[in-house]
């Protein structure tokens, strides 16, 4: 009798010290996420932050390099302000996801969104022998943190335009809305992706933007689409792909209309 006693004190005890162990785990857990998304905001906003500086930068020389041409001075210094101000706004954004913050969603125009993605960029895609075809109703209206969706149209923008480089090519954005969702494509008439990729595009770190592949290409991090897929799904919205190796690709883009 004794002996079934004492094994069940010890089993309580055995008990307690594992609860002891599961609560600190828990806690170790909860601070090794914390710092995980800390991790993720940090590469984010550093992400976004270089897409927008490349052209800033560009604008700031075309002044310096022109400074008697005072309307082409005047306009790109304009530009520099409006990227400033749009950098500041996604800091602003990505600091309020990494303190949880809920960031409210408002009516936004769709065509004015896309108009500012390219506002943003600096060089003239016809440059690049890029078309742009742009078909969207100009009362097509979406609702988002409109900072975000635009955080979403750069990147898949910026892609499409290096799936294209250096030959050029056709970069086609079209919308359209039913009762309950608004859907957005963008299709590039690019190198496409190989079908052994298409699983990995989605995944952190995953690039085929090798360092010094082409003069033309710049070497990639691998974050754009994660940030894409992280976007769209905070909207409840849902984002896919087809692609046809040498043909080009599409990305399709729901997002749910509010009830
Ligand atoms: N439109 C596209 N055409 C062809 N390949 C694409 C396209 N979009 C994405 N990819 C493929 O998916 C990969 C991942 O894209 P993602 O935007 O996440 O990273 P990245 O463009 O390589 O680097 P960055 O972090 O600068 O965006 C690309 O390296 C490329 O192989
Ligand atoms: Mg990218």
């Amino acid at each position: 009798m004794t002996r079934i006693v004492e094994k069940r004190l010890s089993l309580h005890k055995d008990l307690a010290n594992q609860q002891q162990q599961n609560n600190a785990l828990k806690s170790q857990f909860t601070h090794l996420q914390a710092l995980a998304n800390i991790g993720t905001t940090t590469c984010m906003v550093a992400h976004e932050i270089n897409n927008l500086l490349t052209p800033l930068t560009n604008f700031a020389a075309l002044a310096l390099n022109n400074p008697d041409d005072k309307p082409l001075s005047e306009k790109a210094l304009q530009k520099v302000v409006r990227n400033c101000k749009h950098a500041s706004k996604i800091m602003e954004s990505m600091l309020a996801v990494a303190n949880d913050q809920t960031q409210e969603k408002q009516n936004s125009s769709l065509i004015t969104l896309v108009e500012n993605v390219f506002n943003c960029l600096c060089r003239d895609f016809a440059k690049d022998s890029i078309t742009v075809n742009i078909q969207i109703p100009d009362d097509l209206t979406i609702w988002a943190v409109s900072v975000q969706i635009q955080q979403v149209l750069m990147n898949l923008i910026l892609n499409a335009r290096d799936a294209m480089l250096p030959r050029g090519g056709v970069l086609t954005i079209k919308a359209g809305d039913t009762i309950d969702v608004v859907q957005i494509e963008i299709t590039d008439t690019g190198c496409g992706i190989e079908p052994e990729n298409l699983k990995d595009i989605f995944q952190p770190f995953f690039t085929t933007k090798a360092k010094g592949k082409s003069p033309s290409q710049h070497s990639g991090s691998g974050l754009g689409l994660l940030f894409v897929k992280r976007i769209i799904d905070e909207h409840g919205g849902c984002v896919s792909v087809e692609s046809k190796p040498a043909n080009g690709t599409t990305f399709k883009i729901t997002l749910p209309k509010p009830h």
